[in-house]
């Protein structure tokens, strides 16, 4: 299994944090998003537009059960991902980290992203406030990623993992 699993909301800075870890920790970073991409041959947004969200979410959900199995790496998740109860059940068991950004400062973050496109959707906020639930449910540790910087994030994390490996 992955080394960590960063999960939260858009915005909150999985990718940019994963990017910095695996880079300290010598690993390969995976981000769920680029590899639907390639997977697909093209962006999420394409594929949202083409062929809907139902089909999105099942591409997400079998990328993510495959990355869910690799070793030694970084492993972000896309921020909807966790509103699937097969990817749930994988979650058992891994090292989960919860970048923690308030609605209001991921809006701030994400306004404009042409690449996202459940930027401009109605019910962003719900889909918000459904999915905090389930990022708190499944950390197993939890940064304030509104105050935090993704520098001082990944730092924290790596210090932890070192622990993890010195306390065995
Ligand atoms: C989504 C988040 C995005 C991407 C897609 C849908 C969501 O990933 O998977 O646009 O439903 O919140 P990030 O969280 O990496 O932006």
């Amino acid at each position: 299994m992955p080394i960590v699993v960063l999960v939260g909301f858009m915005g909150s800075g999985k990718s940019s944090v994963g990017r910095k870890l695996a880079r300290s920790l010598g690993v390969t970073f995976i981000d769920s998003d680029n590899k639907i991409e390639e997977r697909l041959g093209m962006t999420i947004s394409s594929a949202f537009r083409i062929h809907g969200e139902k089909f999105f979410r099942r591409v997400e959900a079998e990328t993510i059960h495959s990355l869910l199995t690799v070793e030694d790496a970084v492993v972000a998740l896309g921020g909807g991902s966790l509103e699937d109860e097969s990817t749930l059940e994988l979650l058992q068991g891994q090292f989960v980290a919860f970048l923690d950004v308030s609605f209001k400062t991921s809006m701030e973050r994400i306004k404009g992203d042409v690449n996202r496109p459940l930027v401009q959707s109605e019910e962003i906020e719900a889909r918000y406030l459904r999915r905090l639930n389930a990022y708190k449910k499944w950390a197993s540790i939890t940064f304030d990623a509104d105050n935090w910087t993704t520098d001082k994030i990944a730092r924290a994390l790596l210090e932890e993992l070192r622990g993890d490996s010195v306390r065995g």
